[in-house]
C-alpha cells in the first residue's frame, strides 16, 4: 500500500487545489474565539475582531471570529464526500470582557453551521483535561451566588455528510475489515468521555513549537481516524499547526492533508513526518502488544475467545477483528517540498513481541502458527453474525 502526506502553507478558505468530493475524514481542532492567545490570528485576518475586544464588545468579535471559521468549514463541505465525517476538537471559552465574565459556547456555534449545511450531528465525546492552574477556582470563593464552575473540557465534535458511507466493492470491503479495531479498544474509544488522554506530550514536537501551536496529543487524532475512516482513505486538517493529524494519518496508512495559515509550521510539520518511520512503527506494535496482554487476561478471568487473527494468529473477540492488520511504514520520502510518499509493508509485523503469547494457560497449543492461519480465514470471515453484535453490547 502507497499514501501520501501532503502540507500546504496558507489560509484553508482557499484550498482550491483540493477538488470537490476527494477526502473522506476532517480530523481538526481550529484556533479557539475568545481564547486570548488566538486573538492575534484572528485579528491578522479581519481588522474589526481587534477593534470590537478594545471597545468591549465581546459578543461581537466572537461572532466575526466565527464568520472566520465559518469560511473553512464551507471549504470542508465541498472538498469532502458525501457520507464523509467530520471531527472537531473545540473547547467553548470563558472570558471577561467589558467587566463581565462569561461563557463564550464554540461548540454550539460550530453545530450551528453545520446544522445549515444540512449535516447530521452524531453523538459527541467529551475529552476531559483536568488542570491544576492556580487560578482554576474563579469568582467569589466560598461565597454564593458568585462563583463558577471550573471548565475543564473540551468538545469532539462528530458530524456527517449525508447518509451513511457504503462500501460497496470487494476491495473497499476488505480494506474496511482490515481497518477494524480490537473489542477492548472499541469499548474505550466509543465512550462519551475520554478522560484516559493526557495533556499533549509528543516525542517528536519540541515544547515550544507544541505550546505555541496548542498541539493535541496524537492520540485524539490517532483514535478519530481509526473509528472513522478506512486505510487507504483522504484526511484533512484545515487547521494542522505542527502536524499531529498528519503524523496519526500516517502511522493508521491514510493518506492527508494539512493546511495552516502560520508558514513557520508547515516545515515543522514535514520535518516531523520524514522522520517518523520508527515512531509510526512503534505505535501499531504497542497497539499489538496492548491486545495481547488484554488476550492473556481475558484468557485467565474468562477462558478462551471464540475467534483468531488471521495475520497474527493471536485471539480476538469478536469475527470482525478476524482480519486486522495494522500497517507497517517501509518508507517514507519527500516527494517535492509539501508532499512525502509512504510506503506500507503488505504482510503482517513479524518481529513484534508475540511469543508472549504462548504463555497463556489457556492457549498454550491452540495459538495457530503461520502455516495454520490460511485454514482460519474461511471460518473466521464472513458477515458479521448476531452473536458479535451481542459482544458489543455486553
Ligand atoms: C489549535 S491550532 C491547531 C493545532 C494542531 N492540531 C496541532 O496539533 O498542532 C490552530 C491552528 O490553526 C491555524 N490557523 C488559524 N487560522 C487559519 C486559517 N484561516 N487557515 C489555516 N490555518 C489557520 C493556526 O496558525 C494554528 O496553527
Amino acid at each position: 500500500m502507497k499514501t501520501t502526506v501532503r502540507v500546504i502553507a496558507g489560509a484553508a478558505q482557499h484550498i482550491e487545489g483540493v477538488p470537490p468530493h476527494s477526502v473522506d475524514l476532517v480530523v481538526t481542532s481550529p484556533p479557539y474565539p475568545m481564547i486570548e492567545m488566538w486573538d492575534g490570528v484572528f485579528g491578522e485576518q479581519d481588522s474589526r475582531i481587534l477593534e470590537r475586544l478594545a471597545a468591549g464588545r465581546g459578543l461581537e468579535a466572537f461572532e466575526i471570529m466565527h464568520s472566520l471559521l465559518d469560511s473553512v468549514w464551507r471549504e470542508c463541505d465541498r472538498v469532502l464526500k458525501p457520507g464523509g465525517m467530520i471531527c472537531i476538537n473545540i473547547g467553548d471559552a470563558t472570558r471577561t470582557v467589558d467587566s463581565n465574565f462569561q461563557l463564550y459556547s464554540n461548540h454550539s456555534q460550530v453545530l450551528r453551521t453545520f446544522f445549515r449545511h444540512g449535516y447530521t450531528a452524531l453523538p459527541d465525546i467529551l475529552w476531559r483535561k483536568q488542570t491544576n492552574a492556580p487560578n482554576k477556582f474563579l469568582g467569589s470563593g466560598m461565597l454564593p451566588v458568585g462563583a463558577y464552575v471550573t471548565y475543564e473540557h473540551e468538545y469532539i465534535l462528530i458530524l456527517r455528510k449525508g447518509p451513511r458511507r457504503r462500501f460497496t466493492d470487494s476491495q473497499e470491503k476488505a480494506l474496511r475489515r482490515r481497518s477494524a479495531f480490537f473489542w477492548e479498544e472499541r469499548n474505550v474509544w466509543f465512550s462519551d468521555i475520554w478522560h484516559d488522554i493526557k495533556g499533549t506530550r509528543q516525542a517528536l514536537v519540541d515544547s515550544v513549537t507544541r505550546r505555541r501551536s496548542a498541539a493535541f496529543p496524537l492520540e485524539i487524532a490517532y483514535r478519530l481516524i481509526s473509528m472513522f475512516s478506512i486505510q487507504g482513505d483522504v484526511i484533512l486538517d484545515p487547521f494542522v499547526g505542527t502536524g499531529t493529524t498528519l503524523r496519526a494519518a500516517l502511522a493508521c496508512g491514510r493518506s492527508a492533508i494539512g493546511v495552516d495559515i502560520d508558514p513557520s509550521l508547515t516545515p515543522v510539520a514535514m520535518e516531523t513526518l520524514i522522520s517518523m518511520r520508527r515512531s509510526a512503527n512503534t505505535y501499531s506494535r504497542d497497539r499489538l502488544s496492548r491486545h495481547i496482554e488484554f488476550a492473556k487476561r481475558r484468557a485467565v478471568d474468562s477462558g478462551p475467545m471464540k475467534y483468531c487473527n488471521v495475520n497474527y494468529g493471536f485471539p480476538v473477540m469478536t469475527r470482525q477483528e478476524t482480519d486486522i492488520l495494522l500497517p507497517d511504514v517501509i518508507s517514507i520520502a519527500r516527494s517535492n517540498a509539501e508532499v512525502v510518499s509512504v510506503e506500507y509493508a503488505d504482510s503482517p509485523q513479524l518481529d513484534f513481541d508475540s511469543a508472549s503469547m504462548h504463555e497463556m494457560p489457556a492457549y498454550r497449543g491452540s495459538i495457530q502458527t503461520m502455516g495454520q492461519r490460511s485454514e482460519l480465514s474461511s471460518s473466521g470471515t464472513g458477515t458479521d453474525s448476531q452473536d458479535d453484535l451481542q459482544l458489543y453490547r455486553s
